[in-house]
């Protein structure tokens, strides 16, 4: 992997090289005109969307497989970091920025799924969102489901890899555990199922995170049974309605109920901000969570946790000053809630990305910088993770700010 004076050039003719076959189409520079709104299409968060964000050098959006092997052993080759985006969804944008010279992989074009009614299974592609799962899903069955995210625009690919949790969680788990098979393309450019990967490899990809041990093709679900009507209801109640005694509990992972002190210090915060603004989502955890084991997948918030609280705050431009007051804000709630959520480590979701975690460093990620972060995260699962990556990723080939590292890097 020596970097050569123009790494862009040599990995485009190497891809030329490597795969004539149509990959032309689907490469793009800079200087096509096709490239910003290719690059923009799925970016969600406006704080990496803008003139001061690191680009990319090349957008690749495979239609096979054989385009994604290409663009792997070219940025081998010519020494530019990978970013992979299936949805964009990433809170942090690390799938499509990168402080190194960089190529995106982008399943746009990779996002068929095949529903076997049958069989409850279904094959689908990273690229494909999970609007487009559950619509094919009830296309054919109006007793069948997958337990996943809320919001239609999330990505199979990011999603799934990180563990992926939404309404019926507390009934069947997490999408994580309802996945039987995948494919997945490796550092070497192999293509792997869960029978050639064996047993380790296939528990990491089920949570440990995306960009970190390939790139997920696709994914084999285990549909549930659901009833063919479900009845949906909001309840709304205001503080003067007593609203302060109806929330019962916290925050990722909160073991203990907060007490009604503290929730009225979260409303005296929350009065700071423009309504709209700000908003903190309680996830209720138990049922199904509490039965499966903290090994069972790299998610380790099973049993004892009560709720997980994700806090947001919204701006719609790129004004500077209203920026650092919102993220002051939100760093400010964040630090006051410490003493009524986990602790030692505080506990985090990977697919709710924080940087503020703790970070690799890109040129020679060190194990023991990334354990801040990862036991946040994972956990005890952590150093299996880790075991897992310095066997099929030794030379960290798949990195980010926050992915795995292997143990060459202690
Ligand atoms: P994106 O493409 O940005 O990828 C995320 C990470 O995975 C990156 O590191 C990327 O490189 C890697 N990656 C992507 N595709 C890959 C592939 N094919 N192979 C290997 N690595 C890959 N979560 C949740 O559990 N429940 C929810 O209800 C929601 N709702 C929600 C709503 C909104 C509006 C947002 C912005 C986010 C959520 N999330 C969520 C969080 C979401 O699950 C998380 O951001 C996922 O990682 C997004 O996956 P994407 O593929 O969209 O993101």
């Amino acid at each position: 992997w020596v970097a050569s004076a123009d790494p862009h050039e040599d990995f485009l003719q190497c891809l030329h090289y490597q795969n004539s076959n149509a990959i032309s189409k689907v490469i793009y520079t800079p200087i096509n005109s096709s490239y910003s709104s290719v690059l923009q299409f799925s970016i969600r968060n406006g704080r990496f969307n803008t003139s001061a964000t690191p680009k990319p050098l090349v957008i690749v959006t495979p239609l096979n497989v054989a385009h994604i092997q290409a663009a792997i052993a070219c940025s081998q080759k010519h020494g530019l970091q990978i970013r992979v985006r299936s949805g964009g969804h990433d809170y942090e944008g690390l799938s499509y920025v990168s402080v190194l010279p960089f190529v995106i992989i982008d399943l746009i074009n990779m996002r068929t799924v095949t529903v076997d009614i049958g069989n409850k299974i279904a094959w689908v592609q990273a690229g494909a969102t999970l609007g487009e799962v559950y619509y094919r899903i009830a296309e054919k069955s109006r007793t069948l489901a997958f337990p996943a995210g809320v919001c239609p625009t999330v990505g199979s690919g990011g999603h799934i890899s990180g563990g992926g949790h939404g309404m019926m969680m507390r009934k069947y788990g997490l999408a994580a555990d309802h996945i039987i098979d995948v494919k997945l393309i490796d550092a070497e450019g192999r293509i792997l199922d869960r029978a050639s990967m064996g047993e380790d490899l296939f528990w990491a990809i089920r949570g440990g995170g995306g960009n970190t041990f390939g790139v997920v093709v696709a994914w084999k679900l285990e549909l549930v049974t659901v009833p063919p009507t479900v009845t949906v209801f909001n309840v709304t109640r205001t503080l003067e309605q007593n609203a302060t005694k109806l929330a019962k509990t916290d925050y990722v992972n909160v073991k203990e109920p907060i007490p009604e002190i503290a929730l009225e210090g979260i409303w005296e915060r929350l009065n700071q901000l423009d309504a709209q603004v700000a908003q903190l989502q309680f996830t209720a955890y138990g049922g199904k969570m509490d039965e499966i084991s903290e090994t069972s997948t790299p998610f380790p918030h099973r049993a004892g946790n009560l709720f997980q609280i994700h806090y947001a705050v919204f701006w719609g431009d790129q004004d500077s000053e209203r920026s650092q007051i919102y993220t002051s804000w939100i760093r400010k709630l964040y630090s006051y809630m410490t003493p009524y959520v986990t602790k030692n480590p505080r506990q985090a979701y990977i697919n709710y990305r924080d940087l503020d975690l703790g970070m690799n460093n890109l040129g020679n990620t060190s194990y023991k910088q990334a354990r801040i972060w990862g036991t946040k995260y994972f956990k005890n699962n952590f150093d299996r993770l880790v075991h897992v990556k310095t066997k099929v990723d030794p030379a960290n080939f798949f990195r980010n700010e926050q992915s795995i590292p292997p143990l060459s890097s202690w």
